[in-house]
């Protein structure tokens, strides 16, 4: 439809019809079962007409059920307006991949947009237009839930997921490609930095920060063309997001030029009242429309008070209708005026789950899981030794992780399973192993097979429940049952191997004697098989931790990419009046960017081609690595720089750039990276992105700790 018409359709609109088209409801509300939507109608106050005219749908799949609700929903709409389809895909619909934290460890940027693309094909062809994803929330604290959800703690990495995952998602032809969906990009903003990592907490953080560290995020997913925002729950500068003009109005809509739909979080445009700067849902609806909110999710702010609001004359019509423009504009944008049913297909949903899906599940699962230890190479195991796979992880199928409402646990494969593939030298519990309080005999059993085995695979973890939204932790250490199992076993055979599946960084205090510990994350339908790949040396590790383990959540929020602060540590390691614990260290137990491979690489002479750089020249630094060992890896070389002197206090190092080099056995290459004045480039005190003439540290090197140093300087 052209836009002349869009426009004409909405003048053509009654007040009460465009109220209603920001209105999203929930699926149940067009369920057959009348009986089930009564409650919740008289709850919220809505008449059938409300219902019949809300722009939009969320939390619904499947062909079949798609077409029904458009179908009867075309029928009864007055101006034949289509209803869009919403949906949280978040990794994966059907064929669940790894959560995005370990999406972020892969740092594979093909990978992000393999996963998107094929998460977005099986929403399609189910009936979905729009996915709620990508998160691209800069995470620091691993008690909050939804670190789970993030691609990390670093702003460059995450800002280049969310571009991979924007492409994944949308594609290049949205109105005609009927096996892409339009991508959400939340929580809008920086709902990452939640105070103590207690979920829906307040964030409080400088407008400089934000636009340095936690911005970059949205605006890669903006650039990439992501259509809708989401308003995230939290307080911006005391301001919730979802009333927030000066968040959205002149950073979004004026500075990055969005023009695509804002939508609020579920039941944010009400939670403003509880968040005490509306004193009712008549001042909360005017507080979300005028911050430029379109759809609110959920609640009834709008529905019940907007066109009160406009007939008074507290609110100018045409916000509402900007904000309807808006919304038919995404409508138009996906093809649904010309194909309302646009993907769904049930004759294309025998693509779901389908061999080549689960192969693509498999092979991003072994590049997300992260080598944290291998200690005198206990691994890889070979298919001659014993080996006992006991503990409460071992046969589960719980590995799919929070966002995998469409996938189905006895579809993803366990560890037991993948390791059978392997090996007919496995020693196997009958016991069932409960992950918090286990049977004296399941783990008597345990305890035994560890005996008699020559390496014992323990499989520990967090449950799926345990992380995602509403699941904050404020003690991120192994539930007590698995420490005490890792002490059982420890009595009777050294020889351990911990494999863990989980949504945060942990604090892995109780496994130190563990000889390797290898982290799959929640690693979905393939988990097993992808991770007994890695245990049987089928894959040679390359995931990096895209996120900092602490040595004890007692230095949460730790990341790598911290201020320099006044009394460095470092400068004086035995002064007491330094910035340091009495307790623990200052470091990260694995730090950003950490991850070991079955090959070893080594870095050797780190050069630059000039040690001046103008804005006009650049630098080339390169480095040399070799493959130390016989068996071919790949090494994800990493370039991290420092601005020695700035206007405001600068990070002691910042990830600029990274590479993928594959090195056969024995193989050395050079690896160079160009070094430009626009990567030097950072938020002042006047809010401007810009950088200063000076020294600065370029450090190259396998992870953001161990790294080799060399100095240039910016001319201007
Ligand atoms: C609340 C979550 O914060 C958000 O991420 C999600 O997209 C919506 N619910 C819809 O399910």
């Amino acid at each position: 439809m052209e836009q002349a018409k869009l426009t004409a359709l909405v003048q053509e609109m009654t007040l009460a019809e465009k109220v209603d088209q920001l209105l999203q409801l929930a699926a149940d509300f067009y369920s057959q079962a009348a009986e089930e939507k009564t409650g919740p109608m008289t709850e919220m106050g809505l008449k059938d007409e409300n219902i019949q005219n809300a722009g939009t749908i969320l939390g619904l799949a499947g062909a079949s059920e798609a077409k029904r609700i458009q179908k009867e929903y075309m029928e009864k709409n007055r101006l034949g307006i289509p209803t869009l389809l919403m949906a949280d895909i978040i990794h994966g619909f059907r064929t669940i991949f790894p959560i995005p934290l370990a999406l972020g460890s892969s740092w594979d940027l093909a990978a992000a947009e393999e996963m998107a693309q094929i998460s977005a094909k099986e929403a399609a062809v189910s009936g979905l237009h729009v996915t709620f994803s990508p998160m691209v929330d800069l995470v620091r604290d691993p008690r909050w839930g939804r670190v789970m959800e993030s691609t990390g703690e670093d702003p460059y990495l995450n800002a280049r997921f969310a571009e991979s995952f924007v492409k994944g998602y949308q594609g290049d032809d949205l109105k005609n490609d009927f096996t892409r969906v339009a991508a959400c990009v939340k929580h809008f903003a920086a709902y990452g930095a939640a105070l103590a990592g207690r979920d829906y907490n307040t964030v409080n953080m400088s407008e400089r920060q934000l636009r340095e560290s936690y911005l970059p995020g949205y605006k890669a997913a903006l650039d990439a063309g992501a259509k809708l925002v989401m308003t995230s729950f939290n307080t911006v500068d005391g301001i919730p997001a979802t009333g927030n003009k000066w968040l959205f109005r002149d950073v979004l809509r004026q500075e990055y030029d969005f023009d695509g739909v804002v939508i609020s979080d579920w039941g944010a445009v009400k939670e403003l009242i509880f968040h005490g700067v509306a004193a009712d849902e008549k001042q909360a609806a005017q507080l979300a429309i005028e911050a430029g909110v379109d759809i609110e999710m959920m609640t009834t702010c709008y529905t019940h008070y907007l066109a009160e609001l406009i007939e008074e004359g507290s609110v100018d019509e045409a916000l509402l209708d900007e904000a309807v423009l808006r919304i038919l504009e995404l409508k138009n944008d996906l093809g649904l005026f010309e194909n309302p049913y646009r993907g769904a297909s049930v004759e294309d949903e025998k693509v779901i789950l389908s061999p080549e899906h689960r192969q693509a599940a498999r092979e991003i699962a072994q590049k997300s899981i992260v080598l944290l230890k291998n200690k005198a190479d206990i691994l890889p195991l070979n298919s001659e030794e014993t080996v006992a796979i006991i503990g409460p992880a071992a046969a589960s199928h719980d590995v799919l992780g929070a966002w995998s409402w469409q996938g189905k646990m006895e579809e993803a494969v366990s560890l037991l399973e993948g390791a059978q593939a392997y090996s007919s030298h496995l020693l196997v519990g009958k016991e069932e192993f409960d992950y918090f309080a286990p049977s004296q005999k399941a783990v008597a059993e345990a305890v035994s097979l560890a005996q008699k085995a020559d390496k014992v695979v323990l499989a520990l973890g967090e449950a799926e429940w345990m992380s995602g939204e509403a699941a904050s932790r404020s003690d991120i250490t192994l539930p007590k049952a698995q420490i005490a199992l890792f002490e059982a076993v420890k009595a009777v055979n050294p020889n351990i191997i911990v494999t863990l599946y989980n949504g945060r960084p942990l604090d892995l205090n109780g496994i130190d004697e563990a000889k390797a510990i290898v982290e799959a994350w929640f690693a979905g339908t393939e988990a097993g098989n992808a991770l007994a790949d890695i245990l049987w040396g089928a894959f040679n590790p390359t995931a990096r931790l895209s996120m900092s383990f602490p040595e004890s959540v007692g230095q949460v929020p730790i990341f790598y990419n911290c201020d320099s602060t006044g009394r460095p540590y470092e400068s004086a390691p035995n002064e007491k009046y330094v910035s340091k614990y009495l307790d623990v260290s200052n470091y990260a137990k694995y730090p950003f960017g950490f991850g070991l491979s079955y090959s070893q690489f080594s870095y050797q002479d780190v050069v630059i081609d000039q040690t001046e750089l103008t804005p006009e020249n650049q630098i080339l630094l390169t480095v040399t690595i070799t493959n130390e060992s016989e068996q071919t890896g790949k090494e994800t070389v990493q370039l991290y720089i420092q601005d020695l002197v700035g206007q405001v206090v600068r990070p002691i190092k910042e990830l600029k750039a990274f590479q993928q080099v594959v090195l056969a056995g024995k193989e050395s290459r050079k690896v160079s990276f160009a070094i430009t004045e626009e990567m030097l480039r950072y938020v002042h005190q006047d809010q401007r992105t810009i950088s200063d003439a000076g020294a600065f540290l370029a450090m190259v090197g396998p992870n953001s700790r161990d790294l080799t140093a060399v100095t240039f300087n910016l001319v201007k």
